[in-house]
């Protein structure tokens, strides 16, 4: 079904594609439709962080900002679902056009710059939909919000997102946001992180429920940083981490039509230096950090691959855009075949 509307999505702008899609995504999970894109895939229930999910292969953060498509989304067969990035008070994001298809290399540049429409819109989204699945909220800062204040937004957004979901996660890996990433540096890091921590159990003891907190890694970074990262991330007692976001590095799409766009690259060209950091990551915490791999899922063979590389979980989202809502389904089949590691 999704080869044969892909040509015209992709006649249209990205942003205008994305739009559509999601609209599409509603309209047919309303209809009782959804069945006819795609075909759900068989369970392979994981345990992580202490959530049963359904199965491993989860919507990456990004595609649906506002949380305001959760039950078209859910009807996709999707194990969990990630929203957001959102921050405390809505914002445009940056001028358009801001996301670019590389369709020869199967990649995505997108500057969007965190466009959302704030943390009590996504709420009263959350609040609507009938989904009950394991939901992922996504967190960040306003742009005019500077790097010495971030935390604030951080908190307010995590004290809003905490009872509605499953578990959070801090984005501080987004190149779209300047200085956004300069959260990654160690002392600093720690700072953040340990008052993210100390609120989290604050909320847990008011809401009587504990929800795991993760933290998303850019691809960008020397095995030094990585070092000093998984140090802070271990003695924090954070729940897990994401690696990674989208990369800055243009080396793999080098001449390609947008290739010089100024944002974030993913899909295919993202794979092996996401995959790299995966498993720099895991050879670091072991079992003591579970680890959701993303960048560059393509296909079956590519999540499989995440699962080898050491990630508990994936999550896709370029990879919807070239392959459609089957590649849930693949990505499920191909690693119950080769089996979930032990
Ligand atoms: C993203 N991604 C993203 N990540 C995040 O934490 N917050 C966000 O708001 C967004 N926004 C966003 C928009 C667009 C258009 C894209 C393509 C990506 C990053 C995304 O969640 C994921 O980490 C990367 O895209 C790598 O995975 P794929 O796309 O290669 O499967």
């Amino acid at each position: 079904m999704y080869d044969l509307i892909r040509p015209l999505l992709f006649a249209l702008d990205a942003e205008t594609a994305h739009d559509l899609t999601l609209y599409a995504c509603d309209v047919a999970q309303r209809s009782g439709l959804s069945r006819w894109i795609a075909t759900p895939p068989a369970d392979l229930p994981v345990r992580a962080f202490g959530i049963d999910f359904p199965n491993p292969v989860g919507l990456a953060a990004g595609l649906d900002k506002n949380g305001a498509h959760l039950d078209g989304l859910a009807a996709l067969g999707f194990g969990f679902l990630e929203i957001g990035t959102v921050t405390p008070r809505p914002q445009p994001g940056n001028d358009t056009p801001r996301m670019f298809r590389l369709p020869g290399h199967e990649a995505v540049i997108n500057r969007l710059g965190f466009n959302n429409g704030g943390i009590d819109a996504l709420v009263r989204n959350v609040e609507k939909a009938a989904f009950r699945g394991v939901l992922g909220i996504n967190i960040g800062k306003n742009k005019d919000t500077p790097n010495e204040r971030a935390i604030d937004d951080y908190l307010l957004c995590l004290e809003r997102a905490y009872p509605l979901a499953s578990y959070v996660t801090v984005n501080i890996s987004s190149p779209n946001t300047q200085g956004l990433r300069d959260l990654q540096e160690e002392d600093t890091l720690r700072r953040f992180i340990g008052t993210l921590r100390e609120a989290q159990e604050r909320l847990a003891s008011r809401h009587g429920a504990r929800k795991p907190m993760l933290l998303k890694i850019a691809p960008d970074l020397s095995g030094v940083e990585l070092d000093a990262i998984a140090d802070v991330l271990l003695a924090s007692g954070i729940d897990g981490v994401i690696c990674t976001n989208t990369t800055v590095d243009r080396d793999t799409v080098a001449g390609a039509p947008h290739a010089q766009e100024a944002g974030g690259l993913s899909g295919r060209p993202l794979f092996d230096k996401a995959t790299g950091v995966l498993r720099a990551m895991k050879a670091r915490v072991g079992d003591r950090l579970p680890i959701i791999g993303v960048g560059g899922i393509v296909d079956g063979d590519t999540a499989a691959e995440k699962l080898a590389a050491g990630a508990a979980l994936v999550q896709v989202y370029s990879g919807l855009v070239f392959r459609g809502p089957k590649l849930v389904a693949e990505a499920v089949t191909e690693i119950r075949r080769r089996g979930l590691p032990a």
